[in-house]
């Protein structure tokens, strides 16, 4: 029971009745614990530790209704169960080929002293590296239809420390470049949101299962205490509406003594449905090129006329570089009318089945399947969801009968200006995180599976781990890409990629769309070396990477440009060696398909020097090292980020290299076993 000496009168007249004492569960390993309990006001809360220190101090659980008095105190904890779990499961691609889900679980009812004695649980998981809860309604003592007009949960970090972090609910959604300040100075935030807190723990902050919900921005109210801020919609007063049962997504928190540790956590694929579409053998992780640096870079246009990208030659040009240099895709960005104009404000312009007159598709299928190159379709919106929804099923007929495999599709227009077409030809505008454009973007990974049809959206809502349930849903944008190399100001920096694997890397795989070795945008230079470019094949993981530059550039750097015909883009293992948030990484990869590692190192503008332990090899093999690293004066802020040493050497799993990563620079490195 509580200390009730120090309540107040009023308080304590309305004390929860019979109050179980504070239930606690900790990890398998013991060392995070999570206790819950409910304050003398009967105010729900829980607490985290790890090895004994605090990580979340007294953090609040709870909701605003938009129909009914909120749902936060008056509350007694009047039962709470417990599980165990441990088991082993297998993604058909990924960064890694068997994941492990073993945690302890406790489920924790809540009643309020009320007549009508709403009733609500909480069910905790703690894993050896995270902490996950979400709310269960399966009571409908709070109604049949639960009208959710902002939810209470509090993130109470227990210390400050630095964190890195993009704007949440801002006009360019998450095409951000990362805010590194005190945690004590973060606003309005993104997930996965990243703390390292000043005695060194990481933390993560994140969701994971956003399904028919609203999507969860962080707010900092105080100090270091940061509150989820669900994203609104246009649609209904209340931010989520379900009809009970239903549980909300879960929210997470990795924590780890080291950077590394948080980016090889994989809760939230635990958390999500095991695959829900069965065999999708249809779907092999591949490497792709297309009609699209070459835009971006402004010599070719989207739009119809002289310089139009998307014509059947130009295409075939594509489709003959891919076949002869073993990538599976070719990207057509431009091919279908409605991108001339300003297409960025024209989105009910958008035809997906009309083709522009010098696309001819139905002859590019052919020469695509004669090659063995299928074309990756394009589904641009312009953030004009009710005109992409009213044309889906024909869009995704045609791609299926062209023989796409994968469709990128796009989102652009500023957050929350999507424009969506309800069944009663209601119109409204949706941020990428509300609860309806969480409808809308599994629709289309449903409609796009039943035609076998992968799907990678840009602008997209951001990665929860929703590939377990539908592996599908291979890749997404949702941060700044390469894009901004080739136009934005500023452009992508060195710090960035260190930084995206510790952030926005954490959520899943991203089409990052890497690989530019010309190392020059549209009038500005890229800022990082060529060993750089190779590296961020091997840093920055999706099952889809494109191979992004143009076919001329690649044939002027013939011998960096094999190590990205050889990197794959299917792993069973993945490894972070050495890393700080923001300045360096260090990762080790092993192909899924042959016994050969693949490690790639990048560093910020301090550049770095690095001892890489070659230990994750098999002992007693030999390997040969193709090692593709900076020189002795590469440098990201000058023609010296051409500068490349390309060498071979034969190691073993007692080796360690020593590395220089120059300033903007890092290393990309291919081990093969010698002698089978
Ligand atoms: C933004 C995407 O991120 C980019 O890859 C694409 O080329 C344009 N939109 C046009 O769809
Ligand atoms: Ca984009």
């Amino acid at each position: 029971m509580k200390p009730f000496a120090i309540l107040s009168g009023l308080a304590l007249l309305f004390a929860a009745p019979a109050a179980l004492a504070e239930e606690v569960v900790t990890s398998p390993d013991g060392t995070i614990s999570v206790t819950v309990d409910v304050n003398g006001e009967g105010r729900p809360f829980y607490r985290v530790a790890k090895g004994g220190e605090p990580v979340l101090t007294d953090s609040r659980l709870g909701f605003l209704l938009a129909d009914q008095d909120k749902l936060e105190r008056r509350l007694a904890v009047v039962n709470a169960t417990r599980a165990s779990h441990d088991d082993t499961w297998e993604q058909p691609w990924g960064e890694q080929r068997f994941v492990r889900d073993h945690h302890n679980e406790l489920t924790v009812r809540f009643e309020e002293d009320s007549n009508e004695k709403r009733k609500f649980g909480v069910v905790f998981r703690v894993f050896d590296d995270a902490v996950a809860f979400r709310y269960l309604f399966d009571d409908t003592s709070v109604g049949k239809t639960l009208h959710v007009a902002e939810e209470l949960t509090e993130f109470n970090i227990a210390q400050d420390g630095t964190a890195w972090w993009i704007p949440g609910g801002e006009w360019n959604r998450y095409e951000y470049l990362y805010e590194k300040t005190p945690i004590s100075a973060v606003s309005v935030a993104h997930t996965p949101l990243t703390f390292r807190m000043e005695n060194g723990t990481h933390v993560a902050l994140h969701e994971a299962a956003l399904v028919d919900f609203a999507g969860m921005w962080m707010k900092r109210t105080t100090g270091t205490n940061f509150r989820a801020t669900l994203a609104p919609t246009g649609s209904t007063p209340a931010r989520a509406v379900r009809d009970v049962p239903f549980a909300t997504p879960w929210r997470t928190l990795r924590i780890s003594d080291d950077a590394a540790g948080l980016a090889e956590s994989l809760v939230e694929l635990n958390l999500n449905e095991p695959n829900k579409l069965g065999d999708v053998s249809w779907f092999t992780p591949h490497k792709y090129v297309g009609v699209w640096w070459s835009l971006h870079l402004d010599e070719e246009t989207w739009g119809s006329g002289p310089k139009h990208g998307a014509t059947t030659a130009n295409v075939k040009r594509y489709i003959d570089f891919a076949a002869e240099h073993g990538f599976e895709g070719v990207l057509v960005e431009g091919w279908n009318v409605g991108w001339d104009g300003n297409w960025f404000f024209n989105g009910g312009d958008f035809s997906f089945t009309e083709a522009y007159p010098d696309y001819d598709f139905e002859e590019l299928a052919r020469y695509a399947a004669e090659k063995g190159v299928p074309i990756v379709g394009h589904h641009e919106t312009s953030g004009d969801v009710g005109n992409y929804e009213s044309q889906l099923a024909a869009g995704l007929d045609l791609m299926a009968a062209r023989g796409v495999k994968t469709i990128k599709s796009g989102y652009v227009t500023d957050a929350c200006n999507l424009r969506y077409v309800h069944p009663d030809g209601r119109e409204t505008r949706e941020c990428t995180e509300s609860q309806v454009m969480q409808r809308h973007h599994l629709k289309v990974v449903t409609e796009a599976a039943k035609r076998q049809i992968a799907v990678n959206p840009h602008e997209p809502v951001k990665d929860t781990g929703l590939r377990r349930t539908y592996p599908n849903w291979v890749s997404r944008e949702g941060a700044r890409g390469m894009e901004f190399a080739a136009w934005g100001v500023p452009t992508n920096g060195p710090s960035h990629v260190p930084t995206l694997v510790f952030t926005r890397m954490l959520s899943g795989p991203m089409d990052y769309t890497p690989g530019v070795l010309s190392l020059q945008g549209r009038g500005q230079p890229l800022e990082m070396t060529m060993a750089r470019a190779l590296a961020e094949y091997v840093l920055i993981y999706s099952p889809i990477q494109m191979v992004a530059d143009l076919p001329e550039h690649y044939a002027e750097h013939p011998e960096p440009f094999q190590f990205i015909k050889d990197v794959p883009a299917d792993w069973s293992e993945s490894r972070i060696l050495d890393a700080a948030v923001g300045e360096y990484v260090v990762t080790a990869r092993k192909d899924r398909n042959s016994e050969e590692w693949f490690v790639g190192g990048g560093a910020d503008e301090q550049g770095r020097d690095v001892r890489v332990s070659l230990d994750f090899l098999d002992a007693g093999k030999s390997y040969r090292a193709e090692i593709y690293r900076d020189g002795p004066t590469s440098d990201y802020r000058s023609d010296a980020r051409f500068e490349i040493v390309i060498e071979d050497r034969t190691v073993t799993a007692a080796d360690t290299l020593d590395l220089r990563m120059a300033p903007g620079g890092g290393f990309a490195i291919r081990l093969i076993p010698v002698g089978g």
